[in-house]
C-alpha cells in the first residue's frame, strides 16, 4: 500500500468526484429522514496544499485552483465549492483541501451517519484524529470491500456509498465488479458512486460492459478527459459510474461536464462524456 492521496488532492479527478459527491449529499438532505454514507477508501481526510507532496506534483494547480479563479461558474458547483472554501481557506488563500470524508461530513446533518474505511494505518490514524469527537462518524481500519459487505444495507435504508480505490492492484476493476454486483443484490435503492482512472480505455469499457450485463438499476457514466487520449500513459481522464443517480445529477452534469472540460483542459485535451449505462425507467426518484 504505497498510494498517498496527498500527491493528488484537489486535482481534476477530485474536482469531478467531489462535485458529484456534494450534489448527491445535498439531495439526500432534502428529506428529513436520516441517511447513511459509507466511504470505502476514505484517505486522510484533509490535505496540505502547500506541503511537499502537493508541491511536487502541482496537480491541484490544474484542478481546484483553476475553479477558484474561473468566471461564470455553473450553479451546480456551489455546494462543493462552498465547503472547499469553508474548510480550506486561510487568509484568502486555499491552503487545505478536504478529502471525501471531511467533505461528506460537512454536507451531512447531525444524526446522518458516516462510516469511513481506510486500510493504511497512518492515513487512518490521521483521519481518526481529524474526526475525533464527531459522534455520527466512525472510522474503521479495515478493507473497504469488507466494510461494504458488512455494513450495507444500512438500517436507515437511504444513503450513499463512495468507492474510490487507489487502483494499485491490477485486478481493481474485477474487485469493483464483484463488490457492486453484491451491493445491488442487497441494496437496490442505494446510490453508489464509483471512481476510476482512464488510462487503459479498453479495460474501462470492459468494466462498463460487465456492469451492464450484471446490473439492473439506473446507472450513469460521467467522464472527463483533460489530456488527449493518446498516448494512454498518464492519467488522461477520469470517470464515475453512478448507480441510482439522484435527480439533480441528471440536470447538473450536462452543464457541469463541458464546463469542467473547458476550464481543466491541458493543451490538446478537454473532452467529456455523459451516458446512461443502464437507462432509467419511469418511476420514483431514489432517495
Ligand atoms: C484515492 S485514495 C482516497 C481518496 C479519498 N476518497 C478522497 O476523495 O479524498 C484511496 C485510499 O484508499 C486506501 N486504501 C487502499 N486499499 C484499501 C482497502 N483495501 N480498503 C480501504 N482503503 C484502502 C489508501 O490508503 C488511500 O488512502
Amino acid at each position: 500500500m504505497n498510494y498517498d492521496h496527498a500527491y493528488h488532492a484537489g486535482n481534476f479527478a477530485d474536482v469531478l468526484k467531489h462535485t458529484v459527491l456534494a450534489l448527491c449529499l445535498n439531495h439526500l438532505t432534502r428529506k428529513p429522514k436520516p441517511f447513511f454514507v459509507l466511504d470505502t477508501h476514505a484517505g486522510q481526510g484533509r490535505f496540505d496544499l502547500a506541503g511537499p507532496e502537493a508541491e511536487k506534483t502541482g496537480e491541484a494547480r490544474g484542478g481546484i485552483f483553476r475553479l477558484l479563479e474561473a468566471p461564470d461558474l455553473p450553479e451546480a458547483l456551489a455546494p462543493y465549492l462552498a465547503q472547499v472554501r469553508r474548510l480550506g481557506m486561510v487568509e484568502g488563500t486555499l491552503r487545505r483541501y478536504p478529502g471525501s470524508p471531511l467533505l461528506a461530513r460537512a454536507l451531512m446533518r447531525p444524526g446522518d451517519r458516516l462510516v469511513a474505511a481506510e486500510l493504511h494505518p497512518v492515513h487512518g490514524e490521521s483521519l481518526a484524529r481529524l474526526m475525533r469527537g464527531d459522534r455520527d462518524t466512525r472510522i474503521e481500519a479495515r478493507d473497504g470491500y469488507e466494510a461494504l459487505k458488512a455494513l450495507v444495507p444500512p438500517p436507515e435504508r437511504r444513503g450513499l456509498v463512495l468507492i474510490d480505490p487507489p487502483f494499485e492492484r491490477t485486478d481493481e476493476f474485477t474487485a469493483l465488479e464483484r463488490a457492486v454486483t453484491a451491493l445491488v443484490g442487497r441494496w437496490r435503492a442505494g446510490t453508489c458512486v464509483i471512481w476510476y482512472p482512464i488510462k487503459d480505455e479498453p479495460a474501462v469499457r470492459r468494466f462498463h460492459q460487465t456492469l451492464k450485463d450484471r446490473l439492473d438499476v439506473p446507472t450513469l457514466i460521467a467522464e472527463l478527459w483533460v489530456r488527449p487520449r493518446f498516448p494512454p500513459l498518464k492519467l488522461n481522464g477520469t470517470g464515475l459510474v453512478i448507480l441510482n443517480p439522484p435527480y439533480p445529477l441528471h440536470t447538473a452534469l450536462p452543464e457541469v461536464l463541458p464546463w469542467l472540460a473547458g476550464v481543466l483542459a491541458e493543451p490538446g485535451g478537454g473532452d467529456w462524456r455523459l451516458d446512461w449505462l443502464i437507462e432509467e425507467r419511469m418511476g420514483p426518484c431514489p432517495g
